[in-house]
């Protein structure tokens, strides 16, 4: 794992963008994978200020997004497509067909999440898969005690994603108890992950995911199997680290051979 600490949430988003545009103009026709939450909101403002100012072109790419409610039309105002649209999606020239979330209204789930994962595979992977982490340790929505050979499945939210995500919603009682979302499968598949990860909250999830033993309690750990996943976390997030120091230290030393790397 590549681990970038950063002093806050500003420049987490300022590096996150770096590799992301890198990645779509080495490969115009990237498979982006995308996630929700407030963590990559500074990811996709920079990725429509860098297509309004330097014409980052967008028209060849396509996207997954990890996961979505079950039972939210794309237009209510909490699902995951709308967030999409308004965050990134309606200020880019990308094509809306390429854009993928998984459908909340499907009728039969289990056969839709198999077809999800086709849909991957037919555009050929995940290139490039960013996610944000949960308070509980969780990938998309793959809460503590997912299996982690899981793949796209429908699951149940436990109380404190509930809880946590209830400041969007109006009441707790409205936020939905059930998600589709990619598994921790299927999101070791992508050729690249990019996490974030900004705020105290997250800071004993981060520690688990990164130095923690990997376990199904928390689903990030498994990221540890990954050859090619790259943490980028702010100060707060990164203050439980142990290996804090040596984090900075290989990142110091990466920067004096990058022109080699
Ligand atoms: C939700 C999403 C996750 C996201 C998490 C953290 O549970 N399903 O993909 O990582 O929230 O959200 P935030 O970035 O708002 O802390």
């Amino acid at each position: 794992m590549e681990i970038i600490v950063t002093t806050d949430y500003e420049e987490m988003s300022d590096r996150a963008a770096e590799i992301v545009i890198a990645e779509i103009r080495a490969k115009p026709n990237l498979v982006l994978g995308l996630a929700t939450g407030s963590t990559p909101e500074g990811l996709y403002a920079r990725l429509v200020k860098a297509h309004r100012e330097q014409g980052l072109d967008f028209s060849r790419l396509t996207t997954f997004n990890l996961d979505e409610y079950v039972g939210l039309a794309p237009d209510h105002e909490q699902s995951y497509r709308y967030f999409m649209n308004r965050h990134l999606f309606d200020h880019i020239n990308i094509r809306k067909d390429n854009t993928h979330l998984p459908d909340g209204l499907a009728r039969d789930l289990g056969r839709y999440c198999r077809r999800y994962e086709q849909m991957i595979r037919e555009a050929g992977g995940i290139d490039l898969q960013v996610l944000g982490i949960g308070r509980d340790g969780h990938l998309g929505f793959n809460e503590p005690g997912t299996s982690l050979a899981s793949r796209t499945q429908l699951v149940a939210l436990a109380p404190e994603t509930i809880e946590d995500n209830s400041r969007f919603f109006r009441s707790k009682d409205q936020v939905p108890r059930f998600a589709i979302t990619m598994g921790i499968q299927s999101i070791l598949e992508a050729r690249r992950c990019l996490l974030l990860a900004s705020g105290a909250s997250k800071a004993t999830a981060l520690k688990g995911c990164i130095e923690g033993p990997i376990t199904s309690m928390l689903t990030a750990s498994a990221l540890q199997l990954h050859p090619n996943a790259v943490v980028i976390a702010d100060e707060a997030a990164a203050s439980k680290l142990e290996r804090l120091d040596y984090y900075r230290w290989v990142q110091e030393a990466r920067s004096e051979i990058a022109h080699r790397l």
